[in-house]
């Protein structure tokens, strides 16, 4: 298995390309299966989890073309994906496809759109808390459609098609507004979300479903009125950038000390974030090309941060702000409201000498004068682009093992920081 080895201690100068978002580029990808027209997607980033979801679609059926680079194009430019789901040849997501990926479940919804069953395996994903499903299949109930649980599978039933309903959801789930947007957006007849997510990557699905002729209102807020188009066609979308692989950089810059701009960020994707940093002394510079990220030998005032859905701060960039306050002058409090267990990084930031205290959903974060290398396991996607983070202003060498689950989310990171002058390498098994 895959190792990252860093030397920490350098500051990162330079330029970081901000990738095509992986949380938008999944959904996208998955929307395809609504149309037996070609949905071609532009700044796809290459991560291991558009791979696997690229396998997965293929077998519904989704013929999936990439596109060679045109001339002109940037080097950095992300991936062009045709997408052509002309005939769905299966409705079954097997358990050893979905197990794999939590957001495959989300085919779920698209597949009983269009086909009026599917049968979908109950997902696995990123171990970090219970994430349960049932707000998923409340809502295709209320687009008409019959749930039934079998053997760790969904079965949904809607013979004559799904019909317009009322969701109103009673918490906040991203998974679960795309799977009933992208239902919504093929069912006949109008549809309401009440308490929808707001996560720009929502919008971003909903601005493609537009394209590709589906009626919607309130983009970007918690209502979402749509009227289903009963069929739907081709369109061509380019995937809005990373907000999390932003704030992730801007954090690296934050911990190395440094000056980076962060090239093609979108800064109203993320201010939650941007005013945390600012908070904590950082300096942000809001550039025509993106975010400049700087922090010239100031020190960092610890801050207190409570995880909530958008607009506020991501839960996916807790454990990078916790690698961050681990070296602040004073004591942070950092409390995760979205998901339990998401702490299994707080044991691996505390081999680098992070002095982090667990109560319940509070990590209370002790600043401490400088970190040190070590040998740290990456347990989750976001935890460990934490350990990244802590290991580029540890002294001395980092060993991150089980590196599989920072590529299902990081494009290119090894490559992405060494030019920023981190000294960082993949050392293959
Ligand atoms: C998505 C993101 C993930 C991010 C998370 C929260 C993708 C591919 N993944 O995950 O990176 O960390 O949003 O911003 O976009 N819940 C239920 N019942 C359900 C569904 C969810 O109780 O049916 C709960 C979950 O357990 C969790 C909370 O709702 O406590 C939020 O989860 P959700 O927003 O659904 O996360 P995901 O869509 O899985």
């Amino acid at each position: 298995m895959d190792r990252i080895r860093i030397i920490g201690g350098t500051r990162l100068e330079g330029t970081i390309p901000i990738s095509g978002a992986k949380n938008a580029a999944l959904p996208l990808m998955i929307a395809s299966l609504l149309t037996s027209e070609t949905l071609t997607l532009e700044n796809v980033p290459q991560l291991a989890d558009v791979v696997q979801l690229g396998r997965i679609l293929g077998n519904h059926g989704v013929d999936l073309a990439i596109a060679g680079k045109r001339p002109g194009q940037a080097v950095n430019s992300g991936q062009t994906f045709r997408l052509t789901a002309a005939e769905i040849v299966d409705t079954v997501a097997p358990y050893e496809m979905v197990s794999r990926m939590r957001a495959s479940f989300w085919v779920l919804g698209p597949l009983v759109a269009r086909m009026g069953e599917a049968k979908v395996s109950l997902p696995g994903g990123c171990a970090i808390g219970t994430r349960p499903v049932d707000l998923h299949l409340e809502a295709l109930r209320c687009l008409g459609a019959e749930i039934d649980l079998e053997g760790g599978y969904v079965l949904a039933k809607a013979p004559g098609g799904l019909t317009g309903g009322r969701i109103d959801f009673p918490k906040v789930s991203v998974g679960a507004t795309h799977n009933a947007l992208m239902a919504a957006a093929l069912a006949r007849g109008e549809s309401v979300i009440g308490n929808a997510a707001r996560e720009p990557e929502i919008g971003d699905v909903a601005e493609c479903l537009v394209k590709m002729g589906a009626k919607i209102e309130g983009i970007g807020t918690s209502t979402l009125l749509i009227q289903g188009a009963g069929e739907l066609k081709g369109a061509v979308h380019a995937v809005l950038p990373d907000r999390i692989e932003t704030g992730t950089y801007a954090m690296a810059v934050a911990a190395t000390g440094g000056d980076v701009l962060l090239d093609n960020a979108r800064a109203d994707l993320l201010e939650s974030v941007l005013d945390v940093l600012r908070t904590a002394g950082v300096e942000i510079t809001i550039t025509n090309h993106g975010i400049r990220v700087a922090r010239n030998g100031a020190g960092l005032n610890p801050v207190s941060v409570e995880t909530q859905p958008f607009p506020g701060f991501p839960t996916d960039m807790q454990a990078q702000l916790m690698a961050l306050m681990s070296l602040a002058d004073g004591t942070s409090d950092i409390r995760e409201t979205i998901f339990e267990n998401r702490f299994m990084h707080v044991q691996e930031l505390a081999r680098l000498g992070a002095e982090i205290d667990l109560d319940g959903d509070l990590a209370r974060v002790s600043g401490v004068k400088g970190l040190h290398g070590a040998q740290v396991m990456a347990t989750d996607l976001r935890a460990s682009v934490s350990l990244v983070i802590a290991g580029l202003a540890a002294e001395g060498e980092t060993i991150i093992n089980r590196v599989y689950h920072l590529d299902r989310g990081f494009e290119r990171i090894e490559e992405k920081l060494s030019r920023c002058g981190a000294q960082i390498e993949r050392l293959s098994a």
